[in-house]
């Protein structure tokens, strides 16, 4: 069963289907009955749209016609830095390092310049390690390095932490021409980063009011790092557009791939499978897995219902690699509590092939088989026989088929992500669009590290962390 759109993405849900082998799947009359569900959700997603609610989908053309800025300034930078660091977190982090993980040379930063078009190496700082921190601005040669500083709220306590780090250094190293060395992605209107950049003059990029972070990618905040990098950004934007176009258009479970991924997802969890695993075969994608675990959580992992009631509501999300993962977490899939969903993504056509050399003659029967095969023939067999295990153990999974690994492709899976989040953030009645967990932690941070304002905050904290049960080292 596979539903699908001239060449780009289609999806393949038979795993999720009832059938001789796995009659704990669902029946074509199940996911037809649950279209009003679907149609319902749709017209509130399309009202939240018109009200500027989900600008992810509506700003993918006004995105367009900011491609030739976009591109140019990279074109500049790209030729004037040897290092791009995106200083960011969260949603201002994992996109711009999924699109680059997924389009560019594996190892991009360690060829030689004029094998990446001579662009500059790329690196992404989200954690604080102080470790890592260090060794990286050590390395680094600040002279010949861009720091893209990409706060939506411009408060982040990391990102900031970050940026004026960097600004100090930049400061010791570049002296007045500081300044050159920063572009700053933020807010139009709101934030600290945005009077700082303004009054220091840093190149800047604004990120679109009414988008969140982890529904940011295709604004400056991916675009920016995508095209300094080198990559298509004008056929990212057509894939994403072509998949909103779809989504927004067709009607009905079996034509829409957003409705049927969706519904496919909450009849699952409402059969209590409480976690989707996204495990893509290609290692090109194992950071788009990072990316979707924050999409899904962040959005979805909500405690108030729209009308304030105690709900807890969200499915766990899980990031796997195949076929790494059949060698760690398979046998949990197949075998361990029957409570997930199985995403697999899978690319048709890999940009390499790999050979496995028939040269020696001698070999032991039961290696004879690999002689003359291509590891992408290895790779499909395995995920094929994962699929198939999991099949006769009746467990759900399903499939997102990519042609290849390239822009369109990664537009389109990105765009599909983000609205079968939003449409379950519908079906579950929740706001996907907020994250007030976050927020507190947030809060907690600025209180614990003394921001004004926050001393009452500070207080409750400290009472609370009143130590009373510990192990400790044997003396
Ligand atoms: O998706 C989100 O909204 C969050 O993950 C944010 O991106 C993250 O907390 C960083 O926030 P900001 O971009 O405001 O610094």
């Amino acid at each position: 069963m596979e539903n699908q759109v001239g060449s780009g993405l289609s999806i393949d849900y038979t795993g999720m289907m009832n059938s001789q082998q796995n009659p704990s799947g669902f029946t074509k009359e199940e996911l037809q009955n649950f279209q009003n569900e679907l149609d319902q959700a749709q017209t509130l997603l399309e009202a939240r749209r018109n009200a500027g609610e989900i600008d992810f989908s509506k700003l993918l053309v006004s995105m367009q016609t900011q491609i030739p800025e976009i591109v140019e300034y990279a074109n500049t930078v790209a030729s004037k830095f040897e290092n791009f660091v995106v200083l960011g977190i969260g949603g201002s982090a994992l996109g711009p390092l999924a699109v680059h993980q997924a389009l560019n040379h594996y190892y991009y930063n360690e060829l030689p310049p004029e094998k990446r078009g001579n662009r500059p190496r790329f690196y992404v700082v989200d954690n604080i390690d102080p470790v890592r921190f260090n060794e990286l601005l050590k390395m680094l040669d600040p002279r010949k390095t861009l720091f893209n500083v990409i706060s939506k709220s411009g408060n982040t306590s990391e990102t900031m932490a970050q940026f004026l780090i960097v600004r100090d250094t930049l400061r010791q190293v570049c002296g007045d021409s500081y300044a050159e060395h920063i572009v700053a992605t933020t807010d139009k209107e709101k934030g600290n980063l945005l009077p700082i950049a303004l009054k220091e003059g840093f190149q800047r990029f604004v990120i679109p009011a009414g988008i969140g972070g982890r529904f940011s990618e295709l604004t400056p905040v991916g675009l920016l790092a995508a095209a300094v990098c080198g990559i298509d950004i004008n056929q990212l934007l057509e894939g994403a557009l072509s998949m909103d176009q779809w989504i927004r258009e067709k009607q009905g479970v079996f034509s829409n791939p957003a409705q049927l991924r969706v519904a496919l997802a909450h009849l699952s969890w409402q059969k209590g499978k409480n976690i989707s695993v996204f495990m893509p075969y290609a290692d090109g994608l194992k950071t788009m897995a990072d990316w979707y675990a924050q999409l899904w959580a962040e959005s979805l992992g909500k405690r108030y219902d729209r009308q304030g009631r105690v709900v807890h509501v969200g499915q766990t999300p899980v990031k796997a690699l195949g076929v790494t993962d059949q060698h760690s977490q398979v046998q949990l899939y197949v075998e361990g509590p029957d409570d997930k969903v199985i995403t697999f993504v899978v690319v048709e056509r890999f940009k390499e092939t790999q050979e496995i050399p028939s040269v020696l003659e001698e070999l032991p029967e039961d290696i004879q088989f690999l002689r003359g095969r291509t590891l992408e023939e290895l790779l499909f067999a395995e995920q094929k026989a994962t699929e198939y295990a999991l099949t006769i153990a009746g467990r759900h999974h399903q499939k997102i088929i990519l042609p290849s690994l390239d822009a369109y492709s990664v537009g389109q899976l990105l765009l599909l992500l983000e609205w079968e989040t939003a449409y379950m953030g519908e079906l579950l009645n929740i706001n996907a669009f907020d994250q007030p967990g976050v927020e507190e932690g947030k809060n907690g941070t600025y209180a614990l590290m003394g921001r004004k304002g926050y001393e009452a905050k500070r207080h409750e904290i400290e009472e609370y962390g009143n130590t009373w049960y510990t192990i400790n080292r044997i003396e």
